[in-house]
């Protein structure tokens, strides 16, 4: 037992901020990389005056939702910072827990279950910015079963990735395909790895570009970055898992450039209307390329990396907003919106 006479003064008066993290026997390293951004956030709200608690959750646990939610409540938080992304093998967890938090009323930092769920779909975000008129490449969605004859319509080459993941899981050396019998061989294969889909999209061959965004519709862009593959040698043109993931992967060299220009000014008015048209709020990270000097959306990350090291804190650095900022101030635009949502 603590003795009260090591607590540090007042200490028991801090309001408890909750860390929730993928607690697996064995995590894959882009899941196992948000506890690194817990431990950081940790410091910061520590810093900050609050008391902030890591709350392991297993698979386990959330399937028991009352007992978890009894659990939680018990810590009588001030508000979660939900940095969870989901488990190894369920990236779905990741909006099923936010809609947990969300019957229960908590105040919470990032973007709602709605849009954690459409964004792991590459074909609804797809479709959903479409009908809004925001340029993206065209893509259908294939289901086991599939053969090449339903990706048609797409002119090679094209691009193959998981249907619900995201951080470049199940993105490699098979994605990109250039004629029919590679899409067969690399589809079958890709469709065995994850049963729940894949989304075949015409290849974007252009730089690509990725937007930091902040808050909520008109949101603030921290900044815009570029990868210019063709100046990069002997790599994949496009970002791989290894590439964000593995630092002994050739393309884990890449370091995106900030971006400026006509082209970063295009980038950053598709991120912004890509926001407002999915609700997006506190940081997310809209990822775009170019083909024949257009740009269109590619992917909408509404629960980006947030360690140190990783884009998004790099592009709020480079705008002049550092970590211990951005967390603050994730925290602040928690806690005003569920007032706003009280007041209403
Ligand atoms: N249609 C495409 N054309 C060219 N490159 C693509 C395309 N779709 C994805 N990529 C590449 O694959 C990476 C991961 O795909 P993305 O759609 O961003 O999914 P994730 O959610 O895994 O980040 C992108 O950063 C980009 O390099
Ligand atoms: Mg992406």
């Amino acid at each position: 037992m603590t003795s009260a006479a090591a607590e540090p003064p007042g200490a028991e008066k801090r309001p408890v901020v909750l860390l929730p993290f993928a607690s697996e026997p064995a995590s894959r390293r882009d899941v196992e990389d948000v506890r690194s951004a817990v431990e950081f956030a940790r410091g910061i709200l520590e810093k900050g005056g609050f008391s902030p608690l890591p709350f392991p959750l297993s698979p386990e646990g959330l399937s028991r939702p009352a007992s978890l939610a009894g659990e939680i409540l018990d810590k009588n938080p001030l508000c979660v910072f939900n940095l969870f992304e989901g488990f190894s093998l369920d990236s779905g967890a990741e909006h099923r827990f936010r809609k947990l938090l969300e019957d229960l009323d908590l105040p919470c930092t990032g973007n709602p279950a709605s849009v954690l769920r459409i964004c792991l779909s590459k074909e609804e975000c797809a479709s959903l910015l479409k009908a809004k008129g925001i340029p993206v490449p065209p893509g259908v969605a294939l289901l086991p079963g599939d053969g090449p004859e339903q990706a048609a319509s797409l002119p090679f080459p094209i691009f193959l990735k998981p249907l619900h993941e995201d951080g470049s899981v199940g993105v490699d050396a098979h994605s990109l395909v250039q004629d029919e019998l590679s899409l067969k061989e690399s589809l079958a294969r890709k469709l065995s790895s994850f049963p729940s889909g894949i989304y075949a999209e015409v290849f974007l061959p252009g730089r690509e570009y990725s937007v930091a965004c902040l808050g909520r519709s008109p949101c603030s862009v921290a900044g815009v970055s570029v990868i210019d593959y063709e100046g990069e040698g002997e790599i994949l043109p496009f970002l791989d898992y290894g590439s964000k993931w593995e630092e002994d992967s050739p393309g884990y060299s890449l370091s995106p450039k900030k971006a400026s220009g006509p082209a970063a000014a295009r980038a950053e008015e598709l991120a912004r209307a890509a926001g407002s048209a999915l609700g997006c709020r506190g940081g997310f990270r809209v990822d775009l390329r170019e083909k024949e000097g257009e740009l269109y959306v590619l992917d909408v990350n509404p629960n980006p990396d947030m360690t140190p090291e990783g884009g998004f804190l790099r592009q709020c650095r480079e705008s002049g907003l550092g970590g211990e900022e951005v967390i603050l101030l994730l925290l602040r635009q928690a806690l005003e919106d569920h007032k706003e949502r009280d007041e209403r």
